[in-house]
């Protein structure tokens, strides 16, 4: 790389080559995360302080007075002013690379995740961002308040000087303040540089989170404080020198600093296992934010997804009553009331979550489900155009739509629109099965064949498509068809019976419940006892019954059968 070398006045070497590969380094850790492109500041501090041993007092006094300008600029050495204006248009470029790629305006975001950047007046918003610094330099200090979301009411504004976290704004003040005249003033130009570079790299870093530049989408998060950290490890090691080099009591001091290092390594422990699992994380925040709704939401979020409905709604309820407007937190808990059939209170939630905002599709969707339950049709229709008008492409409710339509026999149209939740989403089993059980119930056996064998060609494994089509085939005394397409469906699934038992009675119910229960489950029985074959007929019923004893009309038919065999067994007997 001999080309990349540059040789400055003084006649010191140095390499474009790895300044450039700094920048590109500088933009992939960008692509990782947006501060990262905050190193290119970092290493501009690096180089001029440490490398050239510029003193940043006199280099300032210098520029202030013009007359000297040319003087100050003779500070810089080595060719520092060249490789920071490197660094400074590489930055720029990553910028506007970002910029092009990312749009022009910056993400919008809502007073929630931000509440201090909404105030209005300046006071305030002055006065909360740097309660928000304080905080932050507090988690570097004392990492035991760690939350993985600190928006949504969880550090309440403050609003007068009479707030006594007032207080926590002079102390961060007092120990900068201090910290920045030792680094400029101080006799000792060794002491200058290290405090100056320990400030860089803790302030540098943290500028893009300062809500100085543009307004942030977060209050605290512990991830902007990874790379001031840099900068507080170099702070406190050189405080820890300073002291061990006065303080008598050397033994003392340093087993308070192994004593401050362990703790540390145990919070990092402890931490990390939190987030090993989302339960953990989430509950780990309910002590440290617990007036944050996004909290609590989360919390019953994780507990719904493993089923724990009636604990979930408590943390549900909590999070709209911290946030009476969060509609996410509506719509899941509208969505668990409504399961339980608590139609009354999911429908009140529902329709003030669509309220607030207008374009929520999946609560409009599940307020058109509750109507229907309700069952006032023609608003649970309105609702479901609403939610499809929003959401071009949602299967789901178009499947649901069919289910209203053919609720209200209305039954091309409930084709058309599960025909259109399988245009969406062509692996949607439910609304295929739909269709043709619709067809097949409506005399369309021809068509229910078609559709079915179209269904299958899509979904070739799914089990209820080929009791569904079998089902079909018999009836259409394809017998032998229909045969090898039930035992396909019964090796894949020998327990068919029960489990569709169980899907039916879940969330996911069919338009005909009953209707396909009975079916899958006494149907080979059926088609073997039309077809003639009675002893293949017997065994079915009998493992059917074994699996739902209760099953109305197969005890009946197995007793028939049996009266049947019998009086063969007679005939052939005498
Ligand atoms: C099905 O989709 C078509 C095209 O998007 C639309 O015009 C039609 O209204 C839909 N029908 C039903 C019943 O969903």
């Amino acid at each position: 790389m001999t080309w990349f070398i540059l040789t400055d006045k003084e006649g010191h070497n140095f390499s474009i080559f790895w300044v450039l590969v700094s920048v590109l380094l500088g933009a992939i850790a960008m692509l990782c995360k947006e501060q990262g492109i905050t190193i290119l500041g970092l290493n501009a501090v690096f180089d001029a302080l440490v490398i050239n041993k510029l003193n940043v007092l006199e280099f300032i006094q210098k520029l202030l007075r013009k007359d000297k300008l040319l003087e100050s600029s003779g500070l810089l050495r080595k060719g520092l002013l060249f490789r920071i204006t490197l660094l400074m248009s590489g930055g720029a470029s990553i910028l506007y690379i970002r910029w092009r790629i990312m749009g022009t305006g910056p993400p919008a975001f809502t007073e929630v995740d931000n509440p201090a950047s909404f105030a209005d007046s300046l006071f305030v918003r002055a006065i909360n961002y740097n309660y928000y610094y304080s905080l932050n330099a507090w988690l570097l200090l004392c990492p035991w308040w760690l939350c993985f979301d600190w928006s949504m009411g969880c550090i309440p504004l403050i609003k007068s000087v009479s707030d006594w976290r007032i207080i926590a704004l002079a102390a961060l003040w007092f120990c900068l303040i201090g910290l920045i005249c030792q680094a400029l003033c101080s006799e000792d130009s060794h002491k200058r540089r290290i405090l100056t570079l320990g400030l860089g790299f803790l302030i540098i870093p943290f500028l893009p989170a300062s809500n100085l530049f543009f307004r942030v989408g977060f209050v605290v998060a512990e991830r902007v404080i990874y790379l001031p950290s840099i900068g507080y490890c170099i702070l406190f090691t050189y405080g820890f020198s300073l002291l061990s080099k006065q303080a008598k009591k050397k033994k003392i001091l340093a087993m308070a600093v192994l004593g401050i290092l362990l703790m540390n390594v145990v919070r990092c422990v402890l931490r990390s296992r939190q987030w090993r699992s989302e339960e953990q994380l989430f509950r780990s925040a309910l002590s440290v934010c617990p007036l944050n709704a996004k909290v609590h939401y989360n919390v019953g979020k994780n507990l719904a997804d493993k089923g724990n409905q009636s604990a979930a709604i408590k943390y549900y309820r909590e999070a709209v009553r911290l946030n009476p407007k969060y509609v996410h937190a509506m719509n899941n808990l509208g969505n668990i009331l409504k399961e339980r059939n608590e139609l009354q209170e999911a429908e009140e939630l529902l329709s003030l979550a669509v309220q607030i905002q207008p374009d929520f599709a999946a609560a409009w969707m599940n307020l058109g489900i509750v109507q229907n339950s309700l069952r006032r049709f023609e608003e649970a229709e309105q609702s479901y155009w609403t939610a499809i008008k929003h959401r071009k492409k949602y299967p789901d409710c178009y499947y649901n739509l069919g289910r209203l339509y053919a609720d209200l026999n209305r039954h091309i149209d409930a084709l058309n629109a599960w025909r259109n939740a399988t245009v969406l989403k062509p692996e949607h089993s439910l609304a295929w099965n739909n269709m043709i059980i619709l067809l097949d119930n409506t005399g369309n056996l021809a068509q229910a064949e078609a559709v079915g064998r179209e269904a299958l060609e899509l979904i070739p494994n799914d089990h209820s498509l080929m009791f569904s089509l079998a089902n079909v085939l018999g009836k259409s005394q394809k017998y032998k068809e229909s045969e090898a397409l039930f035992l396909k469906a019964i090796k894949a699934n020998p327990n068919a019976a029960s489990y569709h038992g169980n899907l039916v009675i879940g969330k996911t119910a069919h338009y005909s419940t009953i209707l396909l229960t009975k079916f899958l489950i006494d149907v080979p029985a059926v088609l073997y006892h039309r077809w003639g074959n009675l002893d293949l007929a017997k065994k079915h019923y009998e493992v059917s019954l074994k699996l739902d004893p209760t099953a109305p009309g197969t005890k009946e038919n197995y007793n028939l059968l049996r009266r049947k065999l019998e009086q063969l067994q007679k005939k052939g007997g005498a």
